[in-house]
C-alpha cells in the first residue's frame, strides 16, 4: 500500500492532485492534452491486493477512446470541423469524394482529386454474389440488415480481407468499400421496391451513379442540379462525426485486428438503432403519427412527462443548435423546389419552434440534431423511410474508413477490453445434484 503522505500542494500546473480519503494518500496525476490517464486510478489501493480503483462510465460520457486527427467538434457552441474546415464551408464548396479523401488522407487531394476519383469509380462494381445475397432477402426486409449483410459478406468474397500488414494494402480496402456500398445501398432499395438491379456506370459521378442506380426508370427527377446537390450535401453532412457510438464501434472491432469489412458490419449495426442513425427514420414515423398541427401540444406534454422522445432532438456532445441541422434546412428549401414540399415539413418546424420556447427543452439543451430534418429531403427525393438510415451509412463509411485506418497507426492502441464493476453473486458452489 501507498503511503505517500497527503501533499496536494507539491502537484504542478500539469497534474491533478487526488487524496484517497480511505487511507490518507495522495498522488499527483500527471495531465497531458486536458486528461489524466485512467491506469494512473489503480495505484488508489487501500491493501496491497487490491486491484485499485477505475473509473465508471457507463456510455463513455466523460472518456477518451483515443487521439484523433479527423474531425473537432465543440459542442457548447455548435461547431463542427473536419481537418480543421468548416462544415459550413465543406457543405457549400466540398464535393462528398473530396471530403472522403480529406477525412482519409488529412490533407485536400488538389491535383489528387482527379486519379483518387478514377480509383473509386475503378472499384464501383459489386461481385455477383452480393447482388444474389440481396435477392435472398424477403422484399420486406429492412435495407439496414441487408447493408449489414452485404458489407460483412465482402469479407468472406475478397480472400484479401485479412492482409491488412501494410498501409497500402488498408488503403485498398478503404477504397473499395467507399466505392461499393452505395451499390449495396442501392441494391438493397431496389430489391424492396421489387425492382431489377441497375448496372453501376462510374462515369457519371459518384452520388449521380447513386441517384441512377437507385431511382432509374422511376418517376424521380433525380437528374436535376438541386436534387443532385441536395443529396451530395447530405452525405457531406454526414461523412464523419468523431467518437460516436458506431465508429466506437468500429474502432473498438477493429483494434482486435478483424478484417475491415466486419468492422464497417459491425459499425452499421450500431448505427442503425433509433437512438443513433436510425433517428431520421424514426422522425418520419413520428411525425406521421402525430399527423397534424393541434396534435403538437399533446405530443409534447407526452415527451415532457417521459413517455416518448422528441426523436432528431438532442445529442451526447451538442448543447446548441447542430450546425448540420442548420445546414439542412437551407438546403430542405432548394430540393423541396423541384420535388414540392414535403407535406410533414409544417409539422417539423412548429414542433421545433415549440420545444425551442418551452423550459423542459431548454433547460435540458435540447436542440434539433442532424437527422429532424434530413428525412424530410430523403422522403421528399422519392424515398421510402427505411431506407433513410442506410443513406446515412454510405456517407459514414468514408468518416469510418478513416477512423479505422487513423487507428492502425496510433501508437496508443489497444485492444478495446473496458472493465466492469462486478456486482452479482459471490463464489458459492453448485449442489452436488445439479
Ligand atoms: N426527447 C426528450 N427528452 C430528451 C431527449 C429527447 N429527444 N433527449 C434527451 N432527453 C432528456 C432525457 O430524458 C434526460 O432528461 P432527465 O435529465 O430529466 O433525465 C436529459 O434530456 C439528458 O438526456 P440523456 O439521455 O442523458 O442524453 P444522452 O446524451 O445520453 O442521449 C441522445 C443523447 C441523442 C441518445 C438523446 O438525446 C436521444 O435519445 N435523442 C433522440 C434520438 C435522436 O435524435 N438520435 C440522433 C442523435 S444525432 C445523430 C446520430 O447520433 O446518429
Amino acid at each position: 500500500m501507498d503511503t505517500t503522505p497527503a501533499s496536494p500542494a507539491a502537484a504542478t500546473a500539469s497534474q491533478l492532485s487526488v487524496v484517497d480519503e480511505r487511507t490518507g494518500t495522495s498522488r499527483n496525476l500527471p495531465i497531458h492534452d486536458e486528461a489524466i490517464d485512467a491506469t494512473e486510478l489503480r495505484a488508489f489501493k487501500v491493501a496491497a491486493d487490491d486491484p485499485g480503483l477505475v473509473s465508471f462510465d457507463p456510455g463513455f460520457v466523460n472518456t477518451a477512446a483515443c487521439r484523433s486527427a479527423i474531425t473537432y467538434i465543440d459542442g457548447d457552441r455548435g461547431i463542427l470541423e473536419h481537418r480543421g474546415y468548416p462544415i459550413e464551408q465543406i457543405a457549400e464548396r466540398g464535393t462528398f469524394l473530396e471530403i472522403a479523401y480529406l477525412l482519409i488522407k488529412g490533407e485536400l487531394p488538389g491535383v489528387e482529386l482527379a486519379s483518387w476519383e478514377a480509383s473509386i469509380a475503378e472499384r464501383s462494381k459489386l461481385p455477383d454474389e452480393i447482388y444474389g445475397l440481396v435477392k435472398a432477402f424477403p422484399k420486406t426486409a429492412h435495407p439496414m440488415n441487408i447493408l449489414i449483410a452485404g458489407v460483412a459478406a465482402l469479407g468472406g468474397i475478397y480472400p484479401d480481407a485479412r492482409d491488412l500488414s501494410l498501409a497500402a494494402a488498408r488503403e485498398e480496402h478503404g477504397m473499395r468499400l467507399i466505392a461499393q456500398v452505395p451499390l449495396i445501398v442501392a441494391a438493397a432499395h431496389r430489391h424492396g421496391q421489387g425492382l431489377d438491379f441497375v448496372p453501376s456506370e462510374p462515369q457519371r459521378g459518384y452520388v449521380p451513379n447513386f441517384l441512377n442506380m437507385t431511382f432509374a426508370g422511376q418517376e424521380v427527377d433525380y437528374q436535376h442540379t438541386n436534387v443532385q446537390r441536395g443529396l451530395e450535401v447530405l452525405f457531406l453532412l454526414h461523412a464523419d462525426h468523431e467518437q460516436n457510438c458506431s465508429t466506437n464501434v468500429v474502432r473498438g472491432a477493429g483494434s482486435s485486428d478483424a478484417d475491415p469489412y466486419s468492422c464497417m458490419a459491425a459499425g452499421l449495426a450500431a448505427l442503425s438503432g433509433p437512438l443513433h442513425g436510425g433517428a431520421n427514420e424514426a422522425v418520419l414515423v413520428m411525425l406521421r403519427e402525430i399527423g397534424s398541427l393541434d396534435r403538437i401540444p399533446d405530443f409534447e406534454a407526452g415527451v415532457k412527462s417521459g413517455k416518448r422522445r422528441l426523436m432528431g432532438f438532442g445529442h451526447r456532445v451538442y448543447k446548441n443548435y447542430d450546425p448540420r441541422a442548420r445546414v439542412i434546412k437551407k438546403i430542405a428549401d432548394k430540393v423541396f423546389e423541384v420535388t414540392g414540399v414535403n407535406p410533414l415539413l409544417a409539422i417539423a418546424i412548429e414542433l421545433e419552434k415549440v420545444a425551442l420556447a418551452d423550459p423542459y427543452f431548454i433547460d435540458r439543451k435540447l436542440y434539433p440534431n442532424v437527422d429532424f430534418y434530413s428525412g424530410l429531403v430523403y422522403e421528399a427525393v422519392g424515398l421510402p423511410a427505411a431506407m433513410f438510415t442506410a443513406l446515412f451509412a454510405l456517407a459514414r463509411i468514408s468518416g469510418w474508413v478513416a477512423h479505422w485506418l487513423e487507428s492502425w497507426v496510433d501508437k496508443d492502441r489497444k485492444i478495446a477490453r473496458p472493465r466492469q464493476l462486478y456486482i452479482g453473486s459471490a463464489r458459492r458452489d453448485l449442489p452436488a445434484n445439479a
